[in-house]
């Protein structure tokens, strides 16, 4: 394994005084592509806002490569951190606009070429124009996909990038992720309610439960031979939502 991207230690989330997250350790190598699954209200949309550095914890540590993470990060470091949000958010101009917005604010202007390739790849030429608003769902997802892709981050975080696409887009998106990371080095964490979809493009996947960290191994092993009895119910689709 390479270095560690993020270490988080004894971290907890606490809303209106019920614990969401609770992890004793968890470690988050930089390069790898780590899944995040487990039910409804386990705590993963959380755990992506502290990786973000959009919320604090409430307690324990989290350090992103070395420093301590927290809303208080330097700028030009939390900029090495990109999310695509399981609702995203889209500038309310057009999908050209949206793309242009983060290399823009990084002082990186986009080239006209790449643009035009990323719009390529992602099915996304003929909707350039398109105000971002009138978008369907699955176009919206790719245009977020696609405009924190622009920016090159280090660590790309996807909250559900692909619940609503038909399987065509999910295999392009797949595969984007799965090249970029393999092209840049860029890291992924990957929240998905699709197991297959684990298996399929992460390295190592990770079963979050009621805030806790249940198991987290080798995509192969998570799914093949797991440690936990969690696990294997959940892989076996036992788990009641
Ligand atoms: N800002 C908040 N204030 C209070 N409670 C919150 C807040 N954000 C999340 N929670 C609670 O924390 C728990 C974990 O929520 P989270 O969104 O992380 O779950 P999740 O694993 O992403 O679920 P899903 O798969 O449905 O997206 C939930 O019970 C949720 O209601
Ligand atoms: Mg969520």
């Amino acid at each position: 394994m390479s270095q560690p991207m993020y270490e988080l230690a004894q971290v907890q989330k606490v809303y209106d005084g019920r614990t969401v997250l609770n992890l004793d350790q968890l470690s988050i190598y930089s390069g790898e592509i780590l899944a995040l699954v487990g039910p409804s209200g386990a705590g993963k949309s959380t755990l992506l806002r502290l990786l973000n550095f959009l919320e604090p914890a409430s307690r324990g540590s989290i350090r992103f490569d070395g420093q301590p993470a927290s809303p208080e990060l330097d700028l030009a470091q939390r900029r090495r951190v990109t999310t695509v949000f399981q609702r995203p958010l889209l500038l309310q101009r057009s999908v050209r606009a949206n793309l242009r917005y983060g290399p823009g604010l990084r002082g990186q202007p986009l080239p006209e070429a790449v643009e035009a390739q990323w719009l390529e790849r992602l099915g996304l030429t003929a909707l350039a124009g398109q105000a971002a608003p009138k978008l369907s769902a699955g176009e919206a997802q790719r245009v977020a996909l696609v405009r924190a892709l622009v920016t090159q981050p280090d660590v790309l975080l996807l909250d559900e990038p692909t619940a609503n696409l038909d399987p065509a887009n999910v295999s392009i998106i797949e595969a984007i992720i799965q090249a970029e990371n393999q092209r840049s080095g860029m890291t992924v964490v990957l929240v998905t309610h699709n197991i297959f979809q684990a298996r399929r493009i992460a390295q190592r996947t990770a079963l979050l439960w009621a805030g806790k960290l249940i198991e987290v191994a080798e995509t192969e092993q998570f799914f093949n031979a797991p440690g936990r009895e969690e696990t294997a119910a959940f892989v076996r689709g036992d788990t009641v939502y």
